[in-house]
């Protein structure tokens, strides 16, 4: 039996690595499959390093485009691989462009394919990834919800129960298992001059927000407004789409806030875990705070991950100034200590294991 293992970006690179792991650990055979969709070190290849991913069989090379564009090359690229290489399941993670092209490319050769973190729904139809989300959804074979709550979603939509699966998040056990190795190579924090509980954290890349000149802006303003208020310093691993835009619409970054350059997940995972609280558009740093118990507050106008709100993690205030500075002072106070809502350890296994299952029956 063989599996493809199809990423594209660093949530899919961070997420997928539970996965790759438990197929290294049974010895089964799998090509990973990259697309490309990021490239740029800090965005792909230090990710390879800090997890111990093996070399990707291919790399489509794909690159930055306009969607249809980008999803069309993916689609050529993945359809030749998969053609040449005949796998018997195809994975993808999550909600970009990569997720819908690997979704379709395999569908359409009747090829199985499992959709790793399905049933996530926003709701909005103007969120590029609530598109790929529904799409990828509806042409997979196997559908691994994280929780009870996106299972809901796709029996909602009508998906048949014998395709779903509640297998708890993958994320659980990338952070839980990084998070020690983390810990016994450096010391994140001291070299960035950070003092544990002495930060917001904050990351900002969702095409609703840093497209537009009127919602970047208003986050600069929010942001300068928590940190002074708050007297916590502002700490910004930017993402380069934030960084181009920025630039684009001529936007100053404030002199509290201190913009770096994105960090390698090890690093990451310590800065984050040491923070008063993060501000973030990020789905994974919504999930990754709720895991570290570190409150978050979500600069959007809507979750996919309702669970994390609904224990008390998280709170979303969309962009807004007064309501960013708002939501950073009351979730200062919020008591830690919530359960995890996003699933036990192990959802990497149990979603080889219905792979194999599923794969043999069929
Ligand atoms: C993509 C996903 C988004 C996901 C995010 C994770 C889609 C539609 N979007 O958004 O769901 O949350 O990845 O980070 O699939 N760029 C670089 N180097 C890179 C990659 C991107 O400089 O390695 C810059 C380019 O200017 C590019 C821009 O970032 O045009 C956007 O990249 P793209 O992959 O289109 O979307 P993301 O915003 O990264
Ligand atoms: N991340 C990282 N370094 C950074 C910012 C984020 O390692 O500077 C990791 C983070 O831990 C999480 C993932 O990147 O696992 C989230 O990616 P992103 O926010 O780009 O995408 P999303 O989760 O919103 O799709």
């Amino acid at each position: 039996m063989r599996f493809s293992v199809v990423l594209g970006t660093r949530p899919e690179i961070v997420k997928m690595s539970p996965i790759v792991r438990d197929l290294q650990r049974r010895g089964l055979d799998f090509d990973l499959v990259h697309t490309g969709q990021h490239y740029s070190f800090e965005m792909d290849r230090v990710f390879f390093r800090d997890l111990d991913l093996p070399e990707p069989t291919i790399n489509l090379e794909v690159g930055s485009g306009t969607h249809g564009a980008q999803t069309g090359k993916m689609l050529v690229g993945l359809e030749k691989f998969f053609q040449e290489s005949r796998p018997d399941v195809v994975l993808v993670q999550g909600d970009t462009n990569t997720v819908l092209a690997g979704a379709l490319a395999a569908v359409k050769l009747g090829i199985t394919v499992g959709h790793v973190e399905a049933g996530l729904r926003s709701f909005d139809r103007t969120m590029p990834e609530e598109i790929n989300r529904v799409l990828a959804d509806h042409v997979s074979d196997l559908l691994f919800a994280p929780t009870d709550v996106s299972a809901r979603n796709l029996r909602a939509e009508g998906l048949p129960e014998g395709r779903i699966f509640v297998t708890g998040n993958t994320i659980v056990d990338a952070v839980r298992e990084n998070l020690e190795i983390a810990a016994g190579k450096g010391d994140a924090l001291g070299s960035l001059g950070l003092r544990k509980g002495g930060y917001i954290l904050t990351t900002l890349h969702r095409q609703e927000n840093v497209d537009s000149r009127e919602r970047l802006s208003n986050v600069l303003i929010g942001l300068e407004r928590a940190g002074r208020e708050t007297g916590l310093e502002v700490i910004w691993p930017m993402h380069p789409r934030a960084r181009k835009n920025l630039g684009t619409f001529g936007l100053a970054i404030p002199s509290n806030v201190r913009a770096i350059s994105p960090l390698g997940f090890l690093e990451f995972l310590q800065v984050e875990g040491g923070a008063a609280l993060a501000l973030t558009d990020s789905g994974g740093v919504q999930e990754e705070s709720c895991i570290l118990g570190v409150p978050c507050v979500t600069l959007r106008d809507n979750t996919e991950r309702p669970e994390t709100v609904e224990v008390g993690a998280n709170v979303v205030v969309g962009t807004d100034p007064s309501r960013i500075v708002e939501g950073v002072r009351s979730m200062l106070l919020r008591k830690r200590g919530w359960a995890c809502p996003l699933g036990e350890s192990g959802a990497g296994g149990r979603i080889v294991s219905i792979c194999q299952e599923r794969t043999i029956q069929g």
